[in-house]
């Protein structure tokens, strides 16, 4: 019988209820991430461990705590070493559906700002250099009758090509299985990753960060999109070489970029910064209160279910239960 939980950071108190119906709950109470050394001293002992994404949990924490399963409140969960889990017979679970919404919805939110200058605009404003309507006054791309490509056609890729059908624009994607619903449903077609770069007008990223995907765009793939074209990215900092994407950016090789995740996380590239092509968020794709109090039960329910010996229901490694 499991008695002590750890919760790296201060989540919804939703989350935090579900547990303590069940357990002990402890939770980090600074309002910043916990170190490895805060981690391995304060989770020793707890039975199981709710962490974020921005907390990298490896071999040695989890030999160190003895934690005996893993709660991700999240959806990506590359900070895990999930092969080091799975050896141990760990559970891990992620926050899977219930931030595709929020998250595609931030995916246009930078979509529009990064084509439609809005945040150049809003400091223009800002800056008291408004002096009425002008014929050329921050012109921008186009969305109607133009390209999409959706690189990762899972929840989020899909939520994302809902919302561009209702722009009325043409859809491509790039994934690693076909998605024939999306083809007959929005007219979308599967095309090579080099002709959904070299053809669409918006490139936006919604596979996660593997081995596989690790700088899926490099140097030699984003020169083979247009220099008209953007560049979004909500997926994850390190499936685009960064650098690359910072030089192609200074030399108007690509029109624009919005960011919402990078490379060395919480870091940003000095230059990227200087760039007024860009816009830079700071990993908000699922912010909304209602996503981020889903988040809290489920990854509750599914720490739960792990910690009473059941298959949880978003089981990232359910090797652990046929072995
Ligand atoms: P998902 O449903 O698993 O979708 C991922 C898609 O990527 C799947 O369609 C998958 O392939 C495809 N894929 C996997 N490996 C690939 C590869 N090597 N090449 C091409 N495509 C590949 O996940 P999701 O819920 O949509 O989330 C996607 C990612 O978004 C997460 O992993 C996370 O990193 C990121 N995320 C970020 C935020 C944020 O705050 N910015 C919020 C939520 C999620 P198939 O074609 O086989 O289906
Ligand atoms: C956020 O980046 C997530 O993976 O949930
Ligand atoms: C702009 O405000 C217009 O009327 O075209």
């Amino acid at each position: 019988m499991a008695n002590k939980v750890f919760v790296t950071r201060k989540i919804p108190e939703a989350g935090i209820k579900e547990l303590e119906k069940h357990y002990k709950v402890e939770i980090f109470q600074e309002d910043r991430p916990i170190t490895k050394k805060e981690l391995i001293k304060l989770a020793k002992g707890a039975d199981g461990l709710l962490c974020l994404l921005t907390d990298k949990i490896d071999a040695e924490i989890m030999d160190q705590t003895g934690i005996k399963a893993i709660a991700n409140y999240a959806v990506g969960y590359d900070n895990i070493d999930i092969m080091a889990a799975t050896k141990r017979k760990i559970p891990v679970t992620n926050t899977p559906g219930v931030l595709t919404e929020a998250t595609a919805d931030l995916t246009w939110a930078l979509i529009l700002a990064v084509s439609r200058r809005i945040v150049e605009a809003d400091r223009f404003v800002r800056e008291g250099n408004f002096r009425g309507w002008e014929p050329r006054l921050f012109l921008g791309g186009d969305f109607y009758g133009k390209t999409i490509g959706i690189i990762g056609m899972g929840r989020i890729g899909k939520a994302v090509a809902r919302r561009a059908k209702g722009f009325g624009m043409n859809i491509l994607y790039y994934s690693r299985s076909s998605h024939p619903e999306v083809e007959k449903e929005l007219g979308a077609q599967k095309v090579s990753l080099t002709e959904l770069l070299s053809k669409s007008d918006y490139v936006t990223l919604h596979c996660p960060y593997t081995p596989e995907t690790h700088h899926l765009l490099g140097e030699k793939e984003l020169k083979l999109m247009k220099p008209s074209a953007y560049l979004i990215n909500t997926a994850r900092g390190k499936v685009i070489d960064e650098q690359a994407l910072v030089r192609l950016l200074k030399a108007k090789a690509i029109a624009g970029a919005g960011l919402d995740v990078f490379y060395d996380e919480p870091k940003i590239n000095p230059k990227l910064v200087k760039l007024e092509n860009t816009v830079l968020l700071p990993h908000i794709g699922s912010a909304s209160y209602k996503t981020r109090t889903q988040m809290s039960i489920i990854a509750a329910k599914n720490l739960i279910a792990a910690l009473s010996g059941e298959k949880p229901p978003n089981i990232v490694n359910p090797e652990v239960f046929s072995q």
